[in-house]
């Protein structure tokens, strides 16, 4: 029996418009300035469809991981925009592909792809040896345009890793959380757009992060000084930077990518893992914790063995 886990390949897909702060500026009553100071964005990627972005994520992430399609056992799919309500996205996606094996999508917000990857953890452990784990998005399909305070956040684009069952560690400790009670802090009807109290939702998130990321390291044994590199959802600059201040991992620690992508949701973590792994801020038996937060309100961390 495998018990251990290898991230073996990864990818992304970004739409090609980008929408830049200025551009937001021209129409809405705020400024560039504004908008990094409060969030550390510049410019965001717009267009597409979730399954067609999943999609070119997927192929590029079963590529570097020097597999077949055939070698595909499951594909997860963590969006909180699937392309319809019925039926998920993930079969697009498993079908484009030309995958044989099975698909769904997940939903847990931007905690999605952290609850993915526990998730391909116990399908491992059920024998599955090759796990397709991808995080898409088009959140401007559910944006308000006409509203400042949530069309400066939110973005489209697609990141995925190939998860393989190995003899070596797991995750080393994990934790996923949800908190029902608070669901009017963000949230959109069906057929609606966001709708957020946006101090409300900062202060929700700075607590969920640290205490999941603080759960998922004692659960691993593992100090803050252990963490070669924090992989945070990717929402605002300055949630990352008072969170990881408050769990004891500095931003030199950090990967961000937002500034470039806006906030992509289930996408975020594996946008920001891959600009970390360009810059060759990882190598073999680093320690990773990769830690979300969102609406729901979920958290979810997970503690990892590059
Ligand atoms: N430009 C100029 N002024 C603005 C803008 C804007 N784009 N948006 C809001 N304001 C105004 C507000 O109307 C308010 O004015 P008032 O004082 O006259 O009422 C003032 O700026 C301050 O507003 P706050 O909401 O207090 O500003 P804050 O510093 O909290 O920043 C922000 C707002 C960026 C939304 C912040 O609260 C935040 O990031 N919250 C978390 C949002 C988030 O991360 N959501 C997603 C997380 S989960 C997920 O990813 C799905």
């Amino acid at each position: 029996m495998m018990n251990g886990l290898r991230i073996s390949g990864w990818g992304t897909a970004l739409p090609e418009r980008t929408v830049t702060n200025a551009d937001l500026a021209k129409r809405l009553d705020t400024t560039e300035e504004w908008i990094v100071e409060r969030t550390g964005i510049r410019e965001r990627r717009i267009g597409g469809t979730t399954s067609g972005l999943a999609t070119e994520a997927g192929a590029r992430a079963i590529q570097r991981a020097g597999l077949q399609p055939e070698d595909i056992d499951l594909v997860i799919l963590a969006t909180t925009t699937p392309d319809k309500t019925v039926p998920a996205s993930a079969p697009s996606v498993q079908h484009a592909l030309g995958l044989t094996c099975g698909a769904f999508d997940l939903n847990a917000a931007c905690s999605g792809f952290v609850y993915g990857l526990v998730v391909a953890q116990g399908m491992l452990r059920t024998g599955l040896k090759r796990i397709l784990l991808i995080g898409s998005e088009t959140l401007s399909r559910i944006t308000d345009w006409e509203d400042r305070s949530t069309s400066i956040l939110f973005a489209d684009g697609a990141g995925a890793i190939v998860v393989e069952a190995t003899d070596g560690d797991g995750i080393l400790g994990w934790d996923l959380r949800a908190d029902g009670g608070n669901l009017s802090a963000l949230y959109s009807d069906v057929g609606g757009t966001f709708q957020m109290q946006g101090r409300e939702v900062y202060r929700r998130a700075v607590h969920a992060m640290v205490e999941s990321s603080q759960h998922a390291m004692n659960e691993a044994g593992v100090r803050p000084e252990d963490i070669k590199l924090l992989v945070p959802h990717q929402a605002n600059l300055r949630i990352i930077t008072t969170s990881g201040r408050r769990i004891g991992i500095p931003l030199e620690r950090t990967a961000l990518v937002l500034q470039k992508t806006g906030n992509a949701s289930a996408a975020s973590i594996p946008l920001a893992l891959e600009s970390a792994l360009d810059g060759d801020r990882l190598a073999p038996g680093d320690l990773v914790l990769f830690s979300g937060y969102g609406a729901g309100m979920t958290a979810a961390s997970a503690v990892v063995r590059w």
